[in-house]
């Protein structure tokens, strides 16, 4: 078993560092922000993940998972050192350095001679040359290292079993013993390896996140064309989806991609090809999409509850996907300020999201109930696919509002149903 530390405990880092503990391994997890550090220490969970709390307080117990502000006391025994900082787009689309250029410095101070610094990251293709071109600026001359990338595919919401149940592990690096270091760390999960070059391993991941945002752009147009020629796109997707070279998965019509990662990696992605020469007309299609999906969403509404302006919508949903309280980039807060431009009024509800949101929303009533959003309302958005809404009990919502009139963002209901509870129902490409 191995000492590992891991820098940055957000979503990536910390479950990726309580579920390296879960195995058995000795892991430090590293972050800069010391009141999340503190919480961790109390043993409580700072961001809403299922069976995250659970692995963090198991492992803590066991003393085989620790947090720390100080990289002095993780670093100089590890083997590994895993950068799971922060990459958000910085304002030309490219990811932010930022975070990785500190934390490569500071990993450079306490690296052990024949450890493996790993990029866990989403980073640019060519920053594993970044990242060891820092190292070796700021470590000690008789200190050997090397660098692997080793991009994470978590999905937010079920982080833990993904990262448990990889569908596969990807290491790019020029020294190849030192990928197949690492690779024997993820050997208990018995997943596909593939070893490579670092620059192909980085582009694995944006080519990854690339293509599912792709897929939901594409049955997002094929909506838009169904509504007009009178289909249904939800069997349209499920007859497709059969179809083993197309799959079903990210074939669901709606309001489209958000989240930390798809629309930065695919913006990071066309910078990267413009940089290079090329013409990324497919991804600046797909952002286009993407963009466009919330705004028909908020143009519906209008058509339907005709002018927003002092109307009352309730919005169901604020995380940018269910099992998550993540609202970055949510569909959710533009529809919110969309609606607000236009004069209307909005309350929301979120089973998990309520905090962070509020936040930023500060002219928006955060109800506790999804019911005491919808109270008097003229419409009610559903943006999120929360299983809460699935269960709703949607005859007593009908009741509560003064028009029983949902948009649903995510074609969580059926329509005919709907109908027959009396509500106008509106959902996408159907
Ligand atoms: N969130 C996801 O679903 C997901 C999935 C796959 C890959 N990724 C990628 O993983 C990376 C991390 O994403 P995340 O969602 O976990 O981010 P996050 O913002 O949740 O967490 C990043 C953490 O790093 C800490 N940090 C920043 N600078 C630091 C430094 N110098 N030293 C120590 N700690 C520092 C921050 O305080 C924060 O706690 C990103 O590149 C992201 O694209 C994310």
């Amino acid at each position: 078993m191995a000492q590992i530390s891991i820098i940055g405990s957000g979503y990536v880092g910390l479950v990726s560092g309580a579920a390296f503990a879960d195995l058995g391994n000795d892991v430090y997890c590293v972050d800069i922000d010391a009141a999340k550090v503190q919480m961790l220490r109390n043993g409580e969970c700072p961001i809403f993940e299922p069976g995250l709390p659970e692995l963090i307080s198991r492992n803590i117990k066991a003393q085989r998972l620790h947090f720390t502000t100080d990289y002095s006391e993780a670093v100089p025994e590890s083997e590994f050192v895993f950068i799971c900082v922060d990459t958000p787009s910085s304002s030309s689309g490219e990811a932010d350095m930022r975070a990785v250029r500190k934390a490569a410095a500071m990993i450079a101070e306490h690296l052990k001679t024949g450890a493996v610094v790993i990029n866990k990251s989403t980073m640019p293709i060519g920053s594993g040359d970044l990242v060891t071109q820092i190292i070796r600026e700021h470590v000690s001359d008789n200190v050997d290292f090397a660098v692997v990338s080793n991009p994470e595919f978590l999905r937010e919401g079920s982080a833990v079993y993904d990262v448990l149940n990889p569908d596969r592990i990807v290491l790019g690096s020029d020294d190849r013993a030192a990928a197949e270091k690492v690779s024997e760390l993820y050997g208990v999960l018995n997943a596909p390896t593939v070893i490579t070059d670092r620059r192909s391993a980085e582009m694995i991941k944006y080519a990854s996140n690339s293509f599912l945002a792709t897929k939901i752009s594409f049955i997002n147009e094929i909506a838009q064309i169904c509504e007009r020629v009178g289909a249904d796109v939800t069997t349209v997707a499920r007859g497709m989806g059969y179809d083993q070279r197309i799959g079903s998965l990210f074939l669901q019509a709606g309001i489209g991609y958000g989240g930390s990662c798809f629309p930065k990696d695919v913006k990071a992605l066309a910078h990267m090809a413009h940089e290079a020469d090329c013409h990324p007309q497919l991804l600046h299609a797909v952002m286009e999409i993407n963009v466009d999906q919330r705004r028909r969403f908020v143009r519906k509404l209008q058509e339907h509850v005709g002018d927003v302006h002092g109307k009352e919508i309730a919005v169901w949903g604020l995380a940018f996907k269910q099992d998550t309280d993540d609202i970055r980039e949510s569909p959710s807060l533009d529809i919110i300020d969309m609606i607000q431009q236009r004069g209307g009024t909005v309350r929301a509800f979120d089973p998990a999201a309520m905090e962070n949101a509020q936040k930023l929303l500060p002219q928006t009533r955060i109800c506790q109930t999804p019911y005491e959003a919808v109270e008097g309302a003229d419409a009610l958005c559903v943006v999120t696919p929360w299983n809460e809404f699935k269960q709703a009990n949607m005859s007593r919502v009908a009741e509560l509002m003064r028009q029983p009139l949902v948009l649903d963002g995510r074609n969580l209901y059926d329509a005919d149903e709907m109908r027959s509870l009396g509500f106008t129902y509106v959902g996408i490409g159907r």
